[in-house]
């Protein structure tokens, strides 16, 4: 995959292969690097590779309060790093950082080894999981911008091969530029028919609008069980996999509280130092997040208290950056099964207003749903409306977006009490009866 050609990523038909020098590996075997103030957990980092199906055979952690600017680790590490790869048997070095441009050229011509970050970890999982075509758009753009800025570094491989040289006008400069001007027309390609395909979702959108029904927007740490979580909780079958990102276009799904629908979306899942590139890109999927009236944050009980605080930490930064900072927000804490009585305590009394669930055994699930239907009861209205007989399709129309109303047939029509979201009582505002009169408003 990534390793044997960086430029592989968002290349098509139309850009060619500046970096093609490596030789196709049948299987990757990544040396994992860091630079971290303390500590030497590389879990997230193995993680990833593993999802990316790549073996991890070994790592090293410098500490220091600042990455290298030059080569990422001091010099002596990357002898060390040379060393212990070589005998480890790997055939690329992963770093647990992004890195810059420079860092990863310096890093590569003194490793003798490819090196790729974990930015182009994330955007490789990124690709092999987009499945609609917004997605693979989103992806392609994320990846071809991020290499834009790294053809810099490719030059090199084609430096060392004797094919130009830097500063001077040859035929690896030209490639340079033609690389570049092909990446940069097919960024403004791919810009397009986002345009077009976002179109289209709005459209979507419109129409779910003007059906007006309460929103809930599942929104969590990869790996936390929300995918688990929104098919335990409406029945519907959703793809779930022990890899992380599993989930990328956003699946929505009608969920039924007492008769009244709700629609719940998963969303793609969030991660420590998301790659900007993945941000921006995927802001159009994770808007239905921000357009959500309530975020159900799912957290996986069983993490640590350490990476649960890192994990729920970059969930709220993630949500700010997207403008979700502000919206109601509910915790929920999965894979309860996982956790002693103890510790269930514990984190009810940590957060009073969280729920405790297991998606896996289907525990708390009633109280999660009562909760959602409780957040929700706040906002809805009490109208009383009188449908005309003429107007069943109405009648059916509001049945199916309020769930249970009560009803009385009456000479003139139907009589309806009921709560309803704000946007129902508007819509059906000519309908609507002053109570004491009986008589349309
Ligand atoms: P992304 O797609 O990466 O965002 O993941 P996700 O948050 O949608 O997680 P997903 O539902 O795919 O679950 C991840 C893993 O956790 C799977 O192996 C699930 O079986 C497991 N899992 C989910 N819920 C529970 C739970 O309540 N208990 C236990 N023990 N495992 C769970």
């Amino acid at each position: 995959m990534w390793v044997q050609d960086r430029s592989r990523h968002g290349r098509t038909s139309e850009t060619p292969r500046p970096g093609a020098s490596h030789q196709p590996r049948a299987k990757q075997r990544a040396f994992c690097i860091a630079a971290l103030e303390e500590g030497d957990d590389l879990s997230e980092l193995r993680e990833l590779l593993r999802t990316a199906g790549v073996a991890v055979v070994g790592q090293v952690v410098q500490h220091r309060e600042q990455p290298h600017p030059n080569t990422y680790l001091g010099p002596g590490k990357i002898e060390e790093v040379k060393a212990l790869a070589k005998a480890a048997d790997a055939n690329v070095v992963a770093c647990d950082d992004e890195l810059s441009p420079r860092q990863e050229r310096n890093l590569e011509k003194a490793l003798e080894m490819p090196v790729v970050d974990r930015t182009t970890v994330i955007l490789d999982i990124f690709a092999g999981h987009a499945h609609s075509a917004e997605g693979k758009l989103q992806v392609e753009l994320a990846q071809l911008e991020y290499n834009m800025a790294r053809m810099r570094g490719l030059w090199t491989h084609l430096d060392r091969l004797g094919v130009g040289g830097v500063g001077t006008r040859g035929p690896g400069e030209t490639q340079i530029e033609t690389d570049r001007r092909l990446a940069r027309n097919r960024i403004a390609a791919l810009r397009r028919r986002l345009a077009g395909v976002r179109g289209s979702r709005d459209t979507m959108r419109a129409e779910r609008e003007r059906s007006s029904l309460p929103e809930v927007a599942l929104a969590g740490y990869t790996n936390a069980g929300k995918s688990t979580l929104l098919s335990a909780l409406t029945g519907a079958e959703v793809g779930i996999r022990d890899r992380l990102f599993h989930t990328l276009d956003p699946t929505t799904r009608t969920l039924r509280l007492n008769g009244r629908p709700y629609l719940i979306t998963d969303t793609v899942g969030f991660i420590r130092k998301l790659p900007h590139q993945l941000v921006d890109a995927f802001g159009a999927t994770l808007e239905e997040t921000r357009r959500a009236e309530l975020i159900v944050h799912v957290i996986d009980a069983s993490a640590s208290e350490d990476d649960m605080a890192a994990m729920m930490h970059a969930v709220d930064e993630v949500l700010d950056e997207i403008g979700a900072g502000g919206n109601p927000r509910m915790l929920v804490f999965n894979k309860a099964d996982r956790i002693d009585d103890d510790r269930r305590r514990e984190l009810s009394r940590l957060h009073p207003d969280s729920v405790v669930v297991s998606a896996l055994e289907q525990t708390g699930l009633d109280e999660l749903r009562e909760r959602i239907e409780r957040d929700f009861e706040g906002r809805l209205r009490s109208v009383e409306l009188l449908l005309p007989y003429a107007e069943g399709a109405r009648l059916a129309e509001l049945h199916a977006s309020v769930g249970d109303l009560q009803r009385e047939d009456r000479p003139d029509g139907v009589l309806i009490h009921a709560r309803v979201p704000e946007a129902i009582a508007e819509r059906y505002a000519r309908f609507a009866v002053s109570a004491s009169r009986g008589e349309p408003a």
